[in-house]
């Protein structure tokens, strides 16, 4: 059994960000079966489906072909635990991916060598680097007509305000694509049939090229390498784990190349589990005392399974199962007996998990994103943010007998985070709020699946809500007060002003300075 120094040094947890179509799927796919997690190639999307058809409500993941649910997968790789956490390609889900972005140690950006850098690209990216963030470039579909890699490199360079390193060079592109030269460990990998040589050489002049490469391509190589020297920055491995800099990596997901360079990349380079801030202090990964905390919790991920889990991000000590760990928000101590982990999409009762592992906790609703669960003080790990909605909507309930059960769906929906709910202070009507459109659709299927309810989500008079706050809590209940018919409070009991219009936001939050409108909340 490793100790826990030696396996959160071999722990690397990592999101992929990519905007929708660069490959993201596909990469998972190979990296997985790099991990010997599965065995061929495809079943990440076989068993997807299969899963799917299971559920009702992942019925609108079928419908719309897009993938709604983060997973965590699990693989193993020359002696290196890797924890993929998936995050949903679809915009509306964001929300979602920026907790689980909360729950990394680093990420992959994976950019379609065609398009460049794209608009949910750049949205992810802004979010990974508000958290200094180390990030992998990997620039995929290299076997397709690209654009050229220097203009790509320009583009990372100057749209990001990040230091670009390549540390391969493609050799040639769509078909004429040959593979790569890694620049770092003066080696070339060629692509081949169903699998990637590489060929140990002695630097760009090494003769042996020549056998290997076709002259034409060699000579350009040779060009473009000195110009990547001259042009742009050495690999520096410090401005990387400082989220300033991002090696790139080339290859083609679809064709299976590249995929064990980046690989090997993360695990030579990608940091192990990092100490995270608290409200009382940093929690050092190798502490003796077990922590971590709630950055997702999922309904009906089986059926056979009734129960929400909770996804765990461990941040500290060596949990054993059967561990009683304290849940701070309420203060109650909690064994868990059946924690789960993810090897690819089969879930297994985990035994033990170390820092950097996410374990699936299940529970009836004990559970909230942002929790922390600790073995040693009360503390709460921050930074897992709650957004403004975008969409507000006001629930009609079609049966009005059952408004008893359309509160329970409505909070233990919020709880997941699928959605955020509003009590106005006036009138008897649920708000519930969501960051995009999609959500609406999950929320209201799932009502009616899971139980039982048919509603209608009409239009509410408002456009945004802002959480609001102040030091003096007599001003706060004054500004309350006045403007009570625009009043609500969240699940927590927190006040919440929802606004009509931005012209009307923006009136509030010029006449009333002392007031904060937060766009964000952490969780409570
Ligand atoms: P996503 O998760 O980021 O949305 O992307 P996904 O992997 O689903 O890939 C989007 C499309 O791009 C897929 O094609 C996939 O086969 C293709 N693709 C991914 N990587 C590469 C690559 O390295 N080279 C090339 N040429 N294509 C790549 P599709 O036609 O939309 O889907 P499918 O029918 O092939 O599954």
């Amino acid at each position: 059994m490793p100790t826990t120094e030696q396996a959160v040094r071999d722990r690397r947890t990592f999101a992929i960000i990519s905007h929708p179509d660069a490959g993201k799927t596909t990469l998972t796919e190979k990296l997985l079966l790099r991990g010997g997690a599965i065995h061929l190639a495809g079943e990440v999307k076989a068993k997807g489906e299969r899963r799917r058809a299971r559920s009702d409500w992942m019925k609108i993941e079928q419908q719309r072909g897009i993938s709604v649910t983060t997973s965590v997968m699990t693989f193993i790789r020359d002696g290196i635990t890797f924890n993929l956490l998936d995050t949903p390609g679809h915009e509306d889900f964001s929300e979602d991916t920026y907790r689980t972005l909360t729950a990394v140690d680093s990420a992959v950006m994976v950019i379609d060598a065609a398009k460049g850098i794209e608009p949910q690209t750049r949205k992810l990216f802004e979010v990974c680097r508000l958290r200094d963030m180390p990030i992998v470039t990997f620039i995929n579909k290299l076997d397709r007509e690209a654009r050229d890699p220097f203009e790509l490199m320009d583009q990372i360079a100057e749209e990001l305000a990040l230091d670009v390193a390549p540390v391969a060079w493609p050799i040639g592109m769509g078909r004429d694509f040959k593979g790569c030269y890694d620049l770092l460990h003066d080696r070339v990998l060629l692509m081949g049939e169903d699998r990637t040589e590489s060929v140990q050489v002695d630097g760009l002049d090494d003769p042996k090229l020549e056998e290997l490469i076709p002259a034409e391509q060699l000579q350009k190589l040779r060009e473009e390498a000195e110009l990547v020297r001259e042009a742009c920055p050495k690999f520096d491995v410090d401005a990387f784990l400082e989220g300033h800099m991002t090696p790139v990596y080339f290859g083609s997901a679809l064709r299976n190349f590249g995929v064990g360079h980046l690989l090997s990349g993360i695990a030579e380079f990608s940091p192990p589990p990092r100490p995270l801030p608290t409200d009382k202090r940093s929690v050092d990964p190798t502490e003796d005392k077990v922590s971590g905390f709630v950055f997702k919790v999922q309904a009906n991920m089986d059926p056979n399974h009734r129960d929400r889990i909770a996804f765990v991000r461990m941040c500290s000590g060596k949990f054993k199962r059967g561990m009683k760990l304290k849940h701070v928000r309420s203060g109650k101590p909690m064994a868990i007996y059946n924690p789960i982990m993810f090897f690819a999409q089969d879930r297994e009762i985990a035994d033990e998990a170390f820092p950097g592992d996410i374990v699936g906790v299940p529970n009836h609703g004990t559970l909230r994103v942002g929790d922390t669960l600790s073995e040693s003080e009360d503390m709460r790990f921050t930074g897992i943010p709650d957004f403004a909605p975008e969409i507000l909507r006001r629930v009609r309930l079609d049966d009005p007998m059952k408004g008893k059960h359309l509160k329970k769906a409505l909070e233990s929906l919020a709880e997941e985070g699928v959605t955020q709910v509003f009590k106005p202070e006036l009138g008897a009507n649920w708000i519930v709020g969501v960051v995009g459109q999609l959500q609406l659709d999950v929320l209201k299927t799932r009502i009616e699946a899971e139980y039982g309810i048919n509603v209608t989500l009409e239009p509410a008079p408002y456009e945004t809500a802002r959480w609001v706050s102040c030091d003096d809590k007599a001003k706060l209940d004054s500004f309350c007060g006045a403007i009570r018919s625009a009043m609500s409070t969240d699940r927590d009991g927190a006040p919440v002003f929802l606004a009509r219009n931005y012209w009307e936001l923006n009136h509030q939050i010029q006449n009333n300075p002392d007031i904060r409108f937060s766009k964000t909340r952490e969780r409570a």
